[in-house]
C-alpha cells in the first residue's frame, strides 16, 4: 500500500490542479443545468425519477443534462480521493488536511444538490449550493498555494487588513449575485419559485457592492506596490482584471436581458474571482515550502518554489 501511496505522491501537484479545475468546471456544468431549465430534469433525488436511478427517455433532454451533471460528482470525488492519497503518500500534513476537506465537501455538495431538487429549486438553497462551490474552490486554491508558492513572511497590518476586507466584500458580491439570480428568469426552471425581490433593484445593489470591491482591490494594489510586495501586487492586479471584466459582463448581460451564454460566462467569472480572492487572502499570510526528510538527515523541498 505504501508503495502505491509513494508513487501517487509524485502526482500530488497535477492532482491538486485537477481538483481546482474540476471544481471550477462543475460550476459551468451547473450553469448549463440552470440555464437550460433542467434543474428538475431528474425530478427527485437520490434516484433520478421514482422508477429509476438513471435518466430515461421520458425525461427528455433535461433529464440527460441534469443526470450528466450528477454523474460528474463521481469524477470530482475520484480526483479528490486520489489527491488525498497522494498527499498522504507525500507525508504532507497540511495538503492531506486540505484534500480531506475537499473530499468531504463533494458528498456534502451532492446532498445539498439533492435538497435543491427535493425543495423544487428553492432559490435560497440553490444559492447555498452555489456559494458552497465557491468555498470549495477557495480550499482548492489553498492546496495549490500550499504546494507551489514563493516562500513569504506575513504582510504588514495595512495590506493584511485590506486583503481581508477585499475577501469579505468579494463574498458579499457573490452572495448578492445569487440573490439576483433567485429573483430573475434563470432561477432553475420556469416553474420554480423565485425569492420575490425586484430583479432590477437587487441587480443595482449587487453592482454597488462590486464598486466597493473594486475600490478595496485598487487600494490593496497601491499599498502592495508602494510597500514592495511584488507577489501580493501581482495576485491583486490579476484579481482586479477579473473584477473589471466580470463587472462589464454583468452590465452587458443585464442590458441584453440575460442571454444564457453571457450568464454562463458570468458564473465562470464568479468562480475565477473566488479563486482569486482566496489567492489574495493567502498572499498576506506567511508561507514556507514543505520539506521532506531525506535518508541522510538533510531536508529538501518537496514542491518546487517559484520566486515572485
Ligand atoms: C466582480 C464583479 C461581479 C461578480 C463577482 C458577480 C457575481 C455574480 C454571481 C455569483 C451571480 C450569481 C450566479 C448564480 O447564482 O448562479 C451573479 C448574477 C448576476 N449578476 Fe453579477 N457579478 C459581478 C458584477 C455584476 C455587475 C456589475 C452587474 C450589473 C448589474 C451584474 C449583474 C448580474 C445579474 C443580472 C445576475 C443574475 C443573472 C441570472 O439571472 O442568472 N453582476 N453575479
Amino acid at each position: 500500500m505504501s508503495v502505491v501511496l509513494q508513487r501517487l505522491s509524485r502526482h500530488l501537484w497535477p492532482l491538486a490542479l485537477a481538483n481546482l479545475v474540476a471544481n471550477i468546471g462543475i460550476v459551468v456544468t451547473g450553469a448549463a443545468v440552470r440555464l437550460t431549465g433542467s434543474g428538475l430534469g431528474c425530478p427527485t433525488w437520490p434516484r433520478c425519477s421514482d422508477e429509476s436511478y438513471v435518466a430515461h427517455g421520458e425525461l427528455g433532454v433535461h433529464g440527460v443534462i441534469e443526470f450528466g451533471n450528477r454523474m460528474l460528482t463521481f469524477a470530482l470525488a475520484a480526483i479528490a480521493v486520489l489527491c488525498f492519497l497522494a498527499a498522504l503518500g507525500a507525508a504532507h500534513r497540511r495538503a492531506t488536511r486540505l484534500s480531506l476537506v475537499i473530499g468531504l465537501g463533494i458528498p456534502l455538495q451532492a446532498v445539498i444538490g439533492g435538497i435543491t431538487v427535493l425543495t423544487d429549486l428553492n432559490p435560497w438553497i440553490v444559492a447555498g449550493h452555489f456559494l458552497l462551490s465557491m468555498a470549495m474552490i477557495m480550499v482548492c486554491v489553498a492546496l495549490v498555494d500550499e504546494l507551489r508558492s514563493p516562500d513569504r513572511t506575513a504582510a504588514p497590518p495595512l495590506p493584511r487588513a485590506l486583503a481581508w476586507a477585499t475577501l469579505v466584500s468579494g463574498w458579499v458580491v457573490l452572495y448578492l449575485g445569487t440573490v439576483v439570480t433567485g429573483a430573475g428568469p434563470h432561477a432553475g426552471d420556469t416553474e420554480s419559485p423565485r425569492n420575490g425581490l425586484d430583479p432590477a433593484t437587487v441587480s443595482h445593489v449587487h453592482a454597488y457592492a462590486v464598486y466597493v470591491l473594486v475600490a478595496l482591490t485598487v487600494a490593496l494594489l497601491v499599498v502592495a506596490l508602494r510597500g514592495g510586495h511584488p507577489w501580493l501586487a501581482r495576485v491583486t492586479g490579476l484579481v482586479l482584471l477579473i473584477e473589471v471584466l466580470q463587472g462589464v459582463l454583468g452590465w452587458v448581460q443585464y442590458w441584453l436581458d440575460l442571454p444564457v451564454g453571457l450568464v454562463a460566462l458570468h458564473m465562470l467569472g464568479a468562480a475565477l474571482l473566488a479563486a482569486g480572492l482566496a489567492r489574495i487572502a493567502l498572499a498576506v499570510l506567511p508561507h514556507h515550502a514543505h520539506h521532506e526528510a531525506r535518508a541522510d538527515g538533510q531536508e529538501q523541498p518537496r514542491a518546487a518554489t517559484r520566486l515572485p
